[in-house]
């Protein structure tokens, strides 16, 4: 957020150099759609001193997919070989013709050799320039925003240029036209149980741009007021550990293999309340009492306890008290990231668990936090840069909207998605609980690409998929709910499905990428869906030309989930449960693979999609949005429920049996 620092006036001695005459510079990256909440306010002040960060494109990029292939499909013969983080760094270090071509453009513009760091991970050069160098050599002009909300201070341009001999050589510059500010969490929607008027206030920016997605919203809550029941009469009514286990046919679990843990981040001020664990776990899991996850603080981050409210507990409470019953006694760690004065975002993440990711020393991307330590008063230790080990599965329930953030920084952001599964790390993001819409409803307003463009209410327009959901290298996953009046004992018993898509209170979100081409292993599910079912939108409401990464890919249950939360049981709904429920069925899968000796499940969608039979299809229900029905769920594939819901004893078989 804050990434400028003022310096005395008489310190500064500011020479631009202008570039040479006669380089052709091109645009290289702008906001497609306006910064919501942000008001642009005067032009940076000039004694501002600004941390640039040239990101370099990195080498063997193109190579990468192959590279992830050859672990992760499953008819390769180098499936499960994992790369170790080493030999990733190496791989996709920039060539030294990127160096020396970035490197050349700024000594002529003026900064000097001695001024520009390049980063442990060789893949950022590092200066700091004042207000006129920068924009001289980006011809831009930078502007200080503030968030209506909170005043927030940020510092950002529209558009920026490079030489346009250096495009392919630099993958985007820090700070610019970011405003990857802060993130939503999937449970800041509307709030159903009003408690107490004042939920959500005073949280900061729920978003990029801290638009007003989920309003002063508590999550996705319903009333319960019956006794918590592990009766499996009633998971139409009240999903519970147990319904889960029945439906997807996996065990209470009794072992645990020491290489193995599942990992769960949350954002700070989102926080778990002990209390509530116990709560929860003494009617569900009673071996659980007092077990708590194993804690990971990232760049300050801390499990606050002081402000408790639905909208500050939901999501910690549920992802833990439902994945640390789920696989115990394996280890859930728990990576809390940011501090509590500025928050994070999934780079922080990225970079605590990669330093390969990170920049350098007490530098990360600046559009999001301040150099550590935080001179606002937060967390004031060295920012994580590596330290911290990734587990073999990593599961998220917040997201952004892919129209939040520029294509440049989506591919940069989806490509370390790319690494973690060439080094077996699986990773799981919510598709999100408002259908074909985005977060808080919305959609897109103007055309693809547009300037400027912005979102509206929801009741028409483009539709609005998730990030990083629609980055083709993590598992994105959607909601289901058992049917009304559906016993599921009796259901599963006769062989019919007691499943659909969800359409209580939250819809399964779904689509297609606007800016991601679509994956290989994908291409035969999607091709299927639309030649069988064809949708009944043009290109004005999704990029129909089969040609973009649909999602999510799999489902879960993720309705009417009983949770304790601030010391009472409630009933939950969204892709927030479903996806901690599938990250722990797949912690048991490599529970029982590294039993075997066998490497972690790693990047599951290749073989999920060759193997579409280890997951329960489910063909009936809709994702609503964008005053549309949305996409219907239909037998294979779809755009609603993705491939279905797992199916753990089939899953075992292939992976612990069948495959390497
Ligand atoms: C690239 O530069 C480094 C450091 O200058 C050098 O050690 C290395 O040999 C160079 N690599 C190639 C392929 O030229
Ligand atoms: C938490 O509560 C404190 C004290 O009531 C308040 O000052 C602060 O703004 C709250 N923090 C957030 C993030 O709402
Ligand atoms: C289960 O939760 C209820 C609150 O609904 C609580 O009163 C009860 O003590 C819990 N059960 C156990 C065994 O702790
Ligand atoms: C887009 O926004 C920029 C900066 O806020 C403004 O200068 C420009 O006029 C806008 N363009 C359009 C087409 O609205
Ligand atoms: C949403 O926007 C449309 C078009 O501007 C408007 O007609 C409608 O009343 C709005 N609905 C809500 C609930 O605000
Ligand atoms: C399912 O049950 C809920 C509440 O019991 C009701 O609101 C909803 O309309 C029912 N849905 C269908 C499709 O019958
Ligand atoms: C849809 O995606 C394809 C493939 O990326 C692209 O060529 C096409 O321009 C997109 N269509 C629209 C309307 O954005
Ligand atoms: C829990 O529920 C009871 C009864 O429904 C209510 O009296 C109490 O205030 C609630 N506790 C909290 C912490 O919300």
């Amino acid at each position: 957020m804050h990434l400028f620092r003022s310096v005395a006036v008489s310190a500064l001695v500011a020479v631009a150099v202008a570039s040479p005459l006669g380089v052709p510079h091109s645009v290289h990256e702008k906001r497609s759609e306006a910064a919501t909440g942000w008001a642009r306010r005067d032009v940076l002040d000039r004694r501002a001193i600004l941390p640039m960060k040239i990101g370099l494109a990195q080498s063997n990029v193109d190579q990468g997919w192959n590279w992830l292939k050859e672990v992760s499909v499953p008819t390769s013969s180098k499936y499960g070989q994992h790369w170790s983080a080493k030999d990733i760094a190496e791989a996709f270090a920039p060539s030294n013709e990127t160096v020396d071509a970035a490197k050349n453009w700024l000594t002529m513009a003026g900064i000097s050799e001695s001024r520009i760091k390049q980063s442990q991970g060789l893949n950022w050069l590092e200066f700091d320039a004042t207000v006129d160098e920068a924009e001289e050599l980006l011809k831009t002009k930078y502007h200080v925003y503030e968030h209506e909300a909170t005043g927030q201070p940020h510092v950002a341009c529209d558009e920026y240029s490079i030489p346009t001999h250096l495009k392919e050589h630099i993958d985007l510059v820090y700070p610019t036209v970011h405003f990857d500010a802060k993130i939503k969490s999937r449970d800041d929607g509307v709030e159903l149980e009003k408690r107490d008027g004042n939920f959500g206030h005073g949280r900061g920016p729920r978003g990029p741009g801290g638009g007003p997605w989920g309003g002063p919203g508590g999550g996705w809550r319903m009333p319960y007021h019956h006794r918590p029941t592990n009766d499996l009469a009633n998971c139409d009514v009240h999903i519970t550990p147990d319904c889960l286990r029945a439906l997807y046919r996996f065990p209470v679990n009794y072992r645990a293999n020491p290489k193995n843990s599942f990992g769960i981040v949350e954002y700070t001020p989102e926080a778990y309340v002990p209390s509530d664990l116990d709560l929860f776990f003494a009617n569900f899991s009673q071996r659980s009492i007092g077990e708590r996850p194993i804690f990971d603080s990232i760049d300050g981050g801390v499990n606050q306890q002081t402000n408790m409210s639905f909208n500050f507990n939901g999501e910690s409470d549920l992802d833990l008290e439902y994945s640390m019953t789920l696989v115990y006694p394996q280890p859930v760690t728990l990576y809390q990231v940011g501090d509590l004065v500025e928050g994070a975002s999934f780079n922080n993440f990225l970079d605590a668990i990669d330093a390969s990711y990170c920049s350098y020393d007490g530098g990360d991307d600046p559009t999001q936090d301040a150099k550590y330590p935080d001179p606002y008063g937060g967390y004031q230790g060295p920012e994580n840069c590596g330290g911290f080990a990734a587990t073999k599965l990593i599961s998220t329930s917040y997201a952004y909207n892919e129209a939040d953030l520029t294509p440049f920084y989506e591919q940069r952001q989806c490509h370390e998605y790319m690494k973690l599964g060439m080094m077996g790390v699986s990773v799981l993001y919510s598709s999100g609980d408002y259908g074909v819409a985005g977060n808080g409803g919305q959609c897109i307003t103007s055309p693809v690409g547009a300037v400027n463009a912005t979102y509206n209410n929801g009741t028409s327009g483009r539709f609005n998929p998730s990030f990083p959901g629609t980055c083709p290298y993590i598992t994105s996953v959607g909601a289901t709910q058992v049917k009304n009046n559906t016993n599921i004992v009796t259901a599963l018993a006769t062989g019919t499905q007691p499943e659909e898509a969800c359409e209580t209170v939250i819809y399964s979100g779904g689509g297609f990428s606007n800016v991601f081409p679509l994956p290989e292993y994908q291409a035969n599910a999607v091709h299927h869906w639309f030649a069988d079912y064809p949708p009944p939108y043009g290109p004005d409401r999704f990029n129909n030309s089969q040609q973009t990464r649909g999602l999510p890919d799999m489902s879960a249950n993720g309705a009417n989930y009983v949770i304790a939360i601030d010391g009472n049981f409630s009933l939950v709904y969204g892709t927030s449960a479903s996806t901690p429920t599938t990250g722990s069925i797949l912690t048991l899968i490599n529970q029982a693979r590294l039993d075997k000796g066998k490497s972690s499940i790693g990047f599951i969608n290749p073989v999920i999609y060759a193997h579409p039979e280890i997951l329960n299809d489910i063909t009936e229900g809709g994702n609503q949005g964008c005053g549309t029905p949305g996409f219907e769920s239909a037998p294979g594939w779809d755009p609603v429920t993705g491939l279905g819901t797992p199916n753990y004893p089939k899953m075992l078989k292939l992976w612990v049996d069948e495959l390497n």
